[in-house]
C-alpha cells in the first residue's frame, strides 16, 4: 500500500506474454476499488483457481455478552491459555461493523494456508517472532511489529517461540493517515514514521510443488476451505502497491509538546470508522505549569480500548501487561484521584500501549466477560478499597499518561 514494490521477475509491460521454458505464465491482477485503487500484478506458474475440492463452510459464531450495566471496564488477558493456531486461536474480545478485535495465543501452528477475502488485518505482535509466509514473499516479524495484511493475501505463519497477538480485522482498508502523506503519497516530514520504517516482503520463494493444499478463505462471514492441486506460493514475480508489510511500534517517533498533545498525535493507522494509535516512551510536557497527564474527557462519539504492552503501570492499580481498558462512549474518564497532582514535574513515561478508538459502539463477547475485573468502573471513587486510588509516587514509568 505505501509505495511501489517489485520482487522476482516481471515482464517488460503489463498484459503481454511472459513465459518460463516456453510455458505461458498466469497473470493475476489483485486490485482494490475495481480497477482504480491500489493493485499488484502477480505471475503464477499455475492458475490460482485450480480448486480440486471444496471443503465445508464454517459460519463465524460470535457469542455476545450484553452487560447488565454500561460502565468502564478492565479486562485482564495475561493469563489467557494458548489455544488453536494463528487463525483458529483468534478469540474475539469486542467488535462492531467496522472492526473485530481479538486476542490470539496459539498453541499450535497452521497446517493450511489462510486468506482474508473480506477484510484487511493488522496483527500486533506482543510476544514472539517468526515469518509470515505469503504469496508476495516472506515477511519476517518480531515482537513490537504491526503486521499489515491486505485482503486477498494468501499466507501462513511460521512462528518461532510462544506467540501473543492483538488482532484487528476490518471490512474497510487499513491506511497510513492521510495527513501524514503528501498529494503523491510520500510520507511527509513531521509524520511519526517514514518509508524506511515500513518493511515489505523481503524474499520471494517460488515453490514448484503439486499436491493437495488447503486454503481457508474468510468470505461471507465464515470460512470456506478450498483444496488446490498446486502450491499457492507459485509466484515468480510481482509488482505494485498492494502487499503485506510490517511497522514496529518501537519505530514510532512520539510527538511531544510544551503542553499536552491530544491522542491523534499518537495515530498510527486509519481504518473504517476507527483508528489505531501507539503510545510509546517519550518525554512529557515541559511547560513549568504543565500538567503532564491529560484532562478528563468525554469521548462522546467514540469507544476507546487500550491494550497495555509493557512498562510499569503501577500507579493505576490492577492494570498490568496484557490488560485492556475500555472506555465506552457517553461517559467521562480521566486520571484517577490524586494522579494529576502527583504527575506535576514528571518528565518522561516508559509505557507502551496500543489503542483502538472506534466511532461506533463496540459489542462485547462472553470471552471478554470472563476477563472482566468487575471493579474498574469504581476506580475513580475516592473511598474505593479495591479500586485504583493512587497511593504511591507517580513516576514516569507508571503514568498511564494517555488516560
Ligand atoms: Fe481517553
Amino acid at each position: 500500500m505505501p509505495f511501489y514494490q517489485r520482487l522476482g521477475d516481471v515482464p517488460r509491460k503489463r498484459h503481454i506474454q511472459f513465459r518460463e521454458n516456453g510455458t505461458l505464465l498466469v497473470e493475476e491482477v489483485m486490485g482494490l476499488e475495481g480497477f482504480t485503487g491500489n493493485e499488484s500484478i502477480l505471475y503464477h506458474l499455475q492458475s490460482p483457481c485450480r480448486v480440486m475440492k471444496l471443503d465445508g463452510f464454517e459460519k463465524i459464531e460470535r457469542k455476545e455478552w450484553v452487560p447488565d450495566q454500561h460502565a468502564h471496564r478492565h479486562f485482564k488477558t495475561a493469563d489467557v491459555k494458548p489455544d488453536g493456531d494463528e487463525i483458529t486461536g483468534r478469540r474475539l474480545l469486542m467488535w462492531n461493523n467496522d472492526v473485530e478485535i481479538s486476542l490470539c495465543r496459539p498453541s499450535g501452528t497452521m497446517d493450511y494456508f489462510f486468506r482474508n477475502g473480506e477484510g484487511d488485518e493488522v496483527v500486533f505482535v506482543h510476544e514472539g517472532s517468526g515469518t509470515l509466509e505469503t504469496i508476495f514473499g516472506d515477511v519476517p516479524y518480531k515482537d513490537g511489529d504491526y503486521i499489515v495484511i491486505p485482503r486477498g493475501t494468501t499466507y501462513r505463519f511460521l512462528p518461532e517461540g510462544p506467540q501473543r497477538y492483538l488482532v484487528f480485522e476490518t471490512p474497510g482498508l487499513i491506511e497510513i493517515p492521510r495527513r501524514y502523506r503528501n498529494q503523491y503519497g510520500q510520507i511527509m516530514e513531521g509524520a511519526p514514521y517514514y518509508h524506511r520504517d515500513i518493511h515489505p516482503p523481503s524474499e520471494l520463494k517460488t515453490i514448484r510443488e503439486k499436491g493437495e493444499f488447503p486454503v481457508k478463505v474468510r468470505v461471507r462471514d465464515g470460512y470456506q476451505t478450498y483444496v488446490l492441486d498446486y502450491h499457492p506460493f507459485d509466484v515468480v514475480g510481482w509488482d505494485g502497491y498492494l502487499f503485506p508489510w510490517t511497522f514496529s511500534i518501537h519505530d514510532f517517533e512520539p510527538i511531544t509538546g510544551r503542553i499536552h498533545q491530544p491522542p491523534p498525535s499518537h495515530q498510527t493507522f486509519a481504518g473504517q470508522n476507527f483508528v489505531i494509535c501507539s503510545f510509546c516512551p517519550r518525554k512529557l510536557d515541559f511547560d513549568p505549569l504543565a500538567v503532564p497527564i491529560p484532562y478528563h474527557h468525554s469521548n462522546l462519539q467514540s469507544e476507546e480500548m487500550i491494550y497495555y504492552v509493557s512498562g510499569n503501570f503501577g500507579s493505576r492499580k490492577g492494570v498490568e501487561v496484557g490488560s485492556i481498558t475500555l472506555h465506552p462512549s457517553g461517559l467521562p474518564h480521566g486520571p484517577q484521584p490524586g494522579l494529576a497532582e502527583k504527575s506535576i514535574g514528571v518528565q518522561e513515561t516508559h509505557e507502551l500501549a496500543v489503542m483502538c478508538d472506534t466511532f461506533n459502539p463496540l459489542k462485547l463477547t462472553r470471552f471478554s466477560k470472563d476477563l472482566d475485573d468487575g471493579k474498574y468502573a469504581y476506580s475513580w471513587y475516592e473511598n474505593s478499597l479495591d479500586g485504583a486510588a493512587v497511593d504511591g509516587d507517580a513516576t514516569g514509568a507508571g503514568l498511564t499518561s494517555h488516560l
